[in-house]
């Protein structure tokens, strides 16, 4: 088979995770959450009790850490932290760390390592315009900040974690904004990619929407 390269961006809550890890297991490659990484990269700046404000430190950090992803699992420097990247404190900060262009230099580069010889689902903000401008499809996801935040405060909620329907939706409000308004590689979907807005659709309905795109042009 042609390495096939298949780009999902969009903002919080979007979907984007879900639809992209079904949309992996349905053609046997390879998902990438590249939000993922920076997200354990937070954890650890946060852990180590580092200005989050403080570039220098966490550009040297950044240089000294392993972020490895299998088997949609996360491990930073070699531990599993899959769990601990997807609380409350890591939504609140990881823009801050991800908006760092040294920073970005770096997941990139893996990225596009972990993509040079194999055919992957990658799903971020800005893999259609940036990591992989050359991917086969690119699909940039939407839905209302309402639908957004319920989903998420769903998740919350299923894993036990109990968090304001307003909070969340503040908490979104402010993370789009600041992937938006970056300078280096913004949330914003790509020239070529298609939108599919998935307010009041089902997780089903949008992946059936982009395998049948897939199968269509393919
Ligand atoms: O996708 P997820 O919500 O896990 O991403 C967490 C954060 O990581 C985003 O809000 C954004 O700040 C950053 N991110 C990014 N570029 C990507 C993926 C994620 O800047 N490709």
């Amino acid at each position: 088979m042609e390495k096939m390269h298949i780009a999902i961006d969009g903002p919080a809550g979007a979907g984007k995770s879900t639809i992209a890890k079904s949309i992996a297991k349905k053609l046997d490659i390879t998902y990438i959450d590249t939000g993922a990484m920076y997200r354990a990269l937070t954890y650890k700046v946060l852990k180590e009790l580092i200005d989050l404000n403080n570039n220098d430190i966490i550009i040297n950090i950044v240089n000294k850490t392993t972020i490895e992803l299998d088997k949609n699992k996360v491990f930073l420097d070699k531990q599993d932290v899959s769990n601990e990247i997807r609380h409350p404190i890591i939504n609140n900060n990881v823009s801050k760390i991800a908006r760092i262009p040294e920073v970005r230099m770096k997941m990139v580069e893996i990225q596009r390592e972990i993509a040079y010889n194999k055919s992957v689902v990658m799903d971020g903000r800005d893999i259609g315009t940036y990591v992989l401008p050359n991917a086969n499809y690119k699909f940039y996801l939407t839905a209302s900040i309402d639908e957004r935040a319920y989903r998420r405060y769903l998740e919350l909620k299923k894993k036990g974690i109990l968090a304001s329907f307003q909070d969340i939706k503040n908490e979104i409000i402010n993370r789009d904004k600041m992937d938006t308004e970056r300078s280096i590689a913004p949330l914003r979907p790509a020239q070529d990619a298609i939108i599919i807005n998935t307010t009041s659709k089902s997780i089903k309905m949008v992946i059936n929407e982009i395998i049948d795109l897939i199968g269509n042009e393919g």
